[in-house]
């Protein structure tokens, strides 16, 4: 039986590797790990939910594909259904980051024996990569992508300590809001082309709100929190020209 997969999961499916054990933690439906395996790039799953009603909809994926014997469906609480070193790789998909991360925290034995994470939080990215490279764990690949109008992030973690590598991504980053920027929008999606622009745009947009609210506070916090927030905000209105100039540059350059 073929499967459609939402571009969300293909994109995340493109950064499993061939032959990698999988732990699909918050499955859900249970179809990342279906789809993995019915195209032969993983043999076996283990598919995982802190919810029974996920589980026994994943079981259902699982049995209308003829996939029991390669796909086990645990219920759980994050990683806690699982073993440390069973699985190399673990996914987190769809939900918010900061959920995300108290899941690797909380049982960071079993998180930082496998191999690598592929993370897409539904919000919050910045905790996700500030706690990576706390660790010293090197992004090695991260994109943004679109689906029916909203705008996800992927990124690929390599677990092991790098600190080199890890602490290079963040190199041209140095001052606060520099910094949340690379934490945010990724610190190697930032130097590619791609949506990471509309990224950015919808955040401006945000941000240019979030300021005009907090112009009505007279309190320190509002005021203090209201040039964090204009600090930022400049720093994107010039990332966006920088890009501009540089399309320019490409544009003025091209081939007529
Ligand atoms: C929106 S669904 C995402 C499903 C799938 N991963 C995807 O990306 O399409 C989020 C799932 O995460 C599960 N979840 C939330 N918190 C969890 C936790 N702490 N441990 C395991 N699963 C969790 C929810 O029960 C839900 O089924």
């Amino acid at each position: 039986m073929r499967m459609e997969l939402p571009k969300r999961l293909q994109q995340i499916a493109f950064f499993v590797e061939q032959g990698d054990s999988l732990a699909d933690v918050g499955t859900d439906h249970g179809l990342l790990p279906v789809f993995l395996v019915l195209s032969g790039k993983i043999k076996r799953a283990i598919a995982t939910d802190i919810a029974s009603g996920p589980c026994q909809a994943a079981r259902n994926t699982i049995r209308r594909h003829g996939l029991n014997e390669a796909i086990e469906v645990r219920l759980g609480p994050g990683l806690a259904p699982l073993q440390r070193g069973e699985v190399n790789t673990l996914v987190l998909a769809g939900m918010g980051g900061s959920t995300a991360l108290s899941i690797l925290t909380a049982h960071p034995e079993i998180a930082q024996t496998a191999h690598r994470w592929i993370v897409q939080p539904m919000n919050n990215g910045d905790k996700l990569r500030a706690y990576f490279r706390s660790l010293g764990f090197p992004i090695s690949d991260e994109t943004w992508l679109e689906e029916n109008g909203r705008l996800y992030q992927v990124m690929t973690v390599c677990t092991v300590r790098d600190v080199g590598t890890s602490e290079a991504l963040y190199r041209d980053y140095t001052h606060p809001e520099a910094e949340w920027f690379a934490y945010s929008f990724g610190p190697l999606a930032v130097n590619r082309s791609g949506l990471v622009e509309e990224a950015v745009v919808q955040t401006k947009k945000q941000l240019m709100d979030i300021v005009v609210q907090l112009a009505r506070g007279r309190n320190p916090v509002a005021v203090e929190q209201r040039s964090i927030f204009q600090r930022r905000l400049n720093w994107l209105t010039e990332w966006l020209k920088s890009r501009g100039d540089v399309m320019n540059v490409v544009c003025e350059n091209s081939p007529s």
